[in-house]
């Protein structure tokens, strides 16, 4: 799929758009759709079997707001969505590439968060959730380091002990281990360097120091 593609085109109703990366079997797909029907998910899932998984679970749902992509969420950031074209992002529990060699290969790496900051709206939220904690902590100074974000806050867990939003967290809490979680807010003012990144052209890789 090459860009740039307005995602809110994709779904039979013009409804703002959260994206999940990384959907697995698609239990917060399945989750979301159902209970937030003015709003649109779509899920990007590179594992082809997991995707399928995902959407013939919203496909028994029969719900129209949640579409399922089978590729590389890399490819659809860089190249595909246009600047400020989502309401919310969702990463949880994203692969944590335990070996240095492949440290490279994580998703919540700068030029991924620097393309979130781009394409998200002023004001929607970006979720991390994870169960590894390093990975937690550089995430959040990587976002940190982007400008083009508030604050984290700790998000809290679903209400119920047994509700869960996705099957990592589920088998996370369920062995008794901790899961951090943090929110962020996409600024409503671009900041000095946030000028700069609106300048260049959508599919531009942007970074601070462009
Ligand atoms: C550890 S699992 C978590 C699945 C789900 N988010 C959950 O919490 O249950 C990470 C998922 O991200 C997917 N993934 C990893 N890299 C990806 C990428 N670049 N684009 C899309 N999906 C990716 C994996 O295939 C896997 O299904």
């Amino acid at each position: 799929m090459e860009g740039p593609l307005d995602p809110t085109t994709l779904f039979c109703r013009h409804n703002p758009v959260e994206l999940e990366i990384g959907t697995g079997k698609g239990m917060f797909l399945a989750s979301a759709t159902s209970s937030t029907p003015d709003r649109n998910f779509l899920g990007i899932e590179v594992r082809v079997g997991y995707a399928r998984m995902a959407a013939s679970r919203l496909a028994a749902l029969k719900t129209t707001n949640g579409i399922v992509l089978h590729g590389d969420a890399m490819h659809l950031v860089r190249h595909v969505l246009p600047n400020a074209s989502l309401s919310g992002l969702h990463v949880y529990f994203p692969d944590p590439w335990w070996k240095a060699r492949h440290r490279k290969r994580r998703i919540l790496n700068p030029e991924f968060l620097q393309h979130a900051g781009r394409i998200m709206q002023p004001g929607s939220q970006l979720h991390i959730w994870t169960d590894v904690e390093e990975y937690f902590n550089e995430a959040v100074l990587v976002v940190n380091n982007t400008l083009l974000f508030g604050k984290a806050s700790k998000e809290p867990a679903g209400g119920l002990e047994n509700t869960y939003r996705t099957h990592f967290e589920r088998r996370t809490r369920l062995a008794g281990d901790p899961v951090w979680r943090a929110v962020f807010t996409r600024n409503e003012k671009p900041s000095q360097q946030n000028r700069l990144v609106t300048k260049i052209p959508n599919y531009s890789i942007t970074s601070s120091q462009t």
